[in-house]
């Protein structure tokens, strides 16, 4: 049990500012693990953690997998459609025989909302949300916050636009809670066919109809994929006129008053979303995010395994060369 978080990581709704902020400050030491030329420290040695994926991942499984063997846990990757989940075992019979075999921790990826919590309340070991239905990724949110907190020096008072489908987004939703939490006033554009109904009881500053406003407004920009996987009615008349209307483009990026921030969670719908040369251009910090990935997800880690936030700079040196 970490004392710092507790048992599981579900969401950065339930999460206080002051515990956002030690992970982001746990992260920090962390980073310089991955710029060595031997990427290992022994803190979690003899700690075995399964990755379970219900739904696609490039980024966040392999950034967690990474982070599992730098800190020299054993992992085990499960394949969904390989194993025996595609015979109809369930969620909670899967992790039981999974426990059987003494693991520690579960990270998990689903497609029902709620679902890592569901599992939580059933298991012995740790449980660590990556991305559950629309609910929330909070892992995302945390590199989101550290990379503008890197960028920009501050979170307090940052004005930050989420744009696009904020209706299907587990992004948002921990962006929104993240920002928030640490000060940040933080807004929402897009088609109102593409925003949930009760967005302003999320607590966003603003909701703009046009990205020129959001444009204006922000210092920067999360702009999120488009999900079409999650799109079983016309939310919007074609992606040739999303990109008209919302796409953020170097053209609309040129009449901002001061230079943005540009995120993207990834994967990029490139031209629907987001222009190539907006996604590749010197505002971006779209790589930066997935190099930060690694070092929050470390710090998760590392902390529900019960490390302390103030020895993971001696964590980190505690090379095992
Ligand atoms: N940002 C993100 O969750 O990407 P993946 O789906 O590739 O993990």
């Amino acid at each position: 049990m970490s004392p710092v978080l507790g048992k599981d990581l579900l969401d950065l709704e339930s999460l206080s500012a002051e515990q956002l902020r030690l992970i982001l400050d746990t992260a920090e030491p962390f980073k310089a693990i991955s710029e060595r030329a031997i990427k290992k420290v022994p803190v979690l040695r003899g700690k075995t953690i399964v990755n379970l994926f219900y739904e696609n991942s490039t980024r966040t499984r392999t950034s967690f997998e990474f982070a599992e063997k730098r800190l020299s846990a054993d992992t085990v990757n499960i394949a969904v459609a390989a194993s025996s989940i595609a015979k109809g075992e369930t969620l909670v019979d899967t992790a039981r025989n999974l426990e059987a075999m003494r693991i520690d921790m579960v990270v998990i990826r689903h497609p029902a909302s709620g679902a890592p919590r569901f599992l939580a309340q059933r298991i012995e070991s740790n449980v660590v949300n990556a991305g559950d239905g629309t609910h929330e990724h909070p892992t995302q949110g945390l590199l989101d916050l550290l990379t503008l907190r890197d960028k920009c020096g501050r979170l307090e008072g940052l004005k930050v636009c989420i744009v696009g489908d904020v209706m299907h987004s587990r992004v948002a939703r921990s962006n929104i809670w993240g920002l928030r939490k640490l000060g940040a006033e933080v807004a929402v554009c897009g088609p109102r066919s593409l925003l949930p109904a009760a967005i302003e009881s999320l607590g966003v500053h603003h909701v703009f109809a046009r990205v020129e406003q959001a444009i204006e407004w922000a210092d920067a920009l999360n702009v999120l994929r488009l999900q079409l996987e999650r799109m079983q009615a016309g939310y919007i008349p074609s992606l040739r006129e999303y990109n008209r209307v919302f796409g953020v483009s170097r053209a609309r990026l040129e009449r901002a008053p001061k230079d943005l921030v540009i995120l993207h969670p990834g994967p990029i719908n490139r031209g629907v979303e987001i222009d190539s040369d907006v996604a590749d251009g010197p505002h971006s910090v779209i790589l930066d995010q997935v190099t930060n990935g690694v070092a929050v997800r470390m710090a998760v880690l590392y902390l529900l395994a019960g490390g302390r936030p103030e020895l993971a700079t001696a964590a980190q040196g505690g090379d095992s060369r």
